[in-house]
């Protein structure tokens, strides 16, 4: 029985439609620990073992799936896989798990909550990107990955949840960035019969993955038009009243998803919707198919954004810090090289050594050893992006730590090595070269 009232049965635009849904998982994450064992009892209602869920963090599920494509998608060691709106990543694990070192687990959500609550997950677990990476994207947006770099898709009761135009782009996206021959494996709640008005447009509903849900015959549609063949539906027969089920909490807002939507006695959920797996593959070209090294297109979409605000120093005003030998005995000044490949082929004398891209997950060490450094100052290249980036994390790190904890702060070398180069070439106290 529903403990909710005052629904809203009044269609949304597809926007604010999915700013409902964003909200509402958004909630959920920052709520993820509780009501555990009715998490438990929905994910082994939609098929996954006890073995498995004792495998990843009890925070990784939250009652949300449809089902377990990681069972039935026959990943093997190498592969890489991506989870469209993977939220607190339990897939995306046990996807990681099935591929291997060798292989990628890539989980898509555009819910910065359960992307920041994944990420932790998977820290617990030791998964690092690029090998288990976690991104925020709108899924009716274009995907940050890689085009013919994927070789397996799953999802997990999350198309249903975009607007109709969501989907297929969704799909047509899911098309592009699949090998030739990759294959998609899906969990979702499908219409029986097409839905009545009221059901259709009651955002609760909508937010619970029921009202969004299209017909067999308008998917099949969609997966047509984005170039998928070989499509297979399968019926779950699951019962869906088990998400309503034993709920330790009740609803406090309309878009809530600790409550029942408030459907007439007469809806039976289960007689208009159904949880099915849904198979499909993308025809393989014939022709040799090079995958870039990573399926992700920027690396460093895998970490937060930078939420700090950097001072820059120029060249001048570092070259006189570098050069005061006090600062330099006392270790109150640090210059830090993010570039990766490039540090023999001229530095700031001096400088250490941190690529970018492992940096995030260095922060801790980095800490210790710089935590009373108070100046630590960062380039690259031209110091436009991962110079400013990495500092931007150490100074997110910083301002996270109770005061007292450090003396650091971190700046930006403006113009990077370039600019750096360019005014000190001739000057061997400040520009360096290894043998
Ligand atoms: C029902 S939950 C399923 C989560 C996960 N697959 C699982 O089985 O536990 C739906 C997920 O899709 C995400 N989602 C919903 N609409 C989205 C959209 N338009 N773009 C990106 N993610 C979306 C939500 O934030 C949420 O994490």
């Amino acid at each position: 029985m529903s403990c909710c009232s005052g629904q809203n049965t009044t269609a949304l635009s597809d926007s604010d439609a999915v700013k409902a849904v964003n909200d509402a998982y958004s909630a959920r994450a920052l709520r993820s620990g509780e009501d555990a064992q009715h998490s438990k009892a929905v994910a082994a209602a939609f098929g996954f073992t006890a073995e498995e869920l004792s495998s990843v963090p009890a925070e990784s599920y939250m009652g949300l799936s449809c089902g377990n494509p990681t069972a039935f998608a026959k990943l093997k060691e190498g592969e890489r896989v991506l989870d469209l709106g993977s939220g607190g990543g339990i897939d995306v694990f046990l996807a990681a798990s099935k591929v291997g070192q060798t292989g990628q687990a890539i989980g898509l959500d555009g819910s910065a909550e359960m992307v920041a609550l994944a990420r932790g997950n998977a820290a617990k677990q030791g998964l690092k990107p690029p090998h288990v990476a976690f991104v925020q994207v709108a899924l009716e947006k274009d995907l940050p990955i890689e085009s013919n770099s994927i070789d397996c898709i799953i999802s997990n009761c999350v198309i249903n949840l975009l607007p109709l135009a969501g989907k297929a782009n969704a799909l047509k996206e899911a098309f592009r960035v699949l090998k030739p021959g990759g294959r998609l494996v899906l969990d979702d709640i499908i219409a029986r019969k097409p839905l009545p008005p009221h059901i259709k447009d009651d955002p609760v509903g909508n937010v619970n993955c029921i009202s969004g849900a299209i017909t067999g015959g308008e998917y099949e549609a969609i997966l047509d038009d984005a170039g998928f063949k070989d499509t297979l539906f399968v019926d779950r027969k699951s019962d869906l009243n088990v998400y309503w089920q034993d709920r330790s909490s009740c609803c406090q807002g309309t878009t809530d998803l600790m409550g029942r939507p408030e459907w007439p006695q007469d809806f039976d959920v289960n007689e208009w919707t159904g949880s099915y797996e849904i198979y499909a593959v993308k025809p393989a070209s014939g022709e040799p198919v090079t995958a870039p090294p990573t399926s992700l297109l920027r690396w460093w979409d895998a970490y937060p954004t930078v939420k700090a605000s950097l001072p820059f120093l120029t060249a001048e005003e570092v070259a006189t810090l570098v050069r005061d030998p006090v600062l330099k005995s006392n270790d109150k000044v640090a210059v830090i090289d993010v570039r990766r490949n490039d540090h023999a082929g001229g530095h700031v004398r001096g400088s250490e050594q941190w690529p970018a891209q492992t940096f995030y997950d260095d922060l801790p060490g980095f800490f210790e050893r710089h935590k009373d450094t108070e100046k630590v100052i960062f380039y690259c290249q031209s110091s436009n992006g991962r110079g400013p980036r990495s500092a931007g994390w150490y100074q997110d790190y910083l301002d996270s730590k109770p005061q007292g904890e450090h003396t650091s702060k971190a700046y930006v070398l403006a113009g990077g090595i370039k600019g750096w180069k360019a005014k000190f070439t001739d000057d061997s106290g400040l520009l360096e070269y290894d043998p």
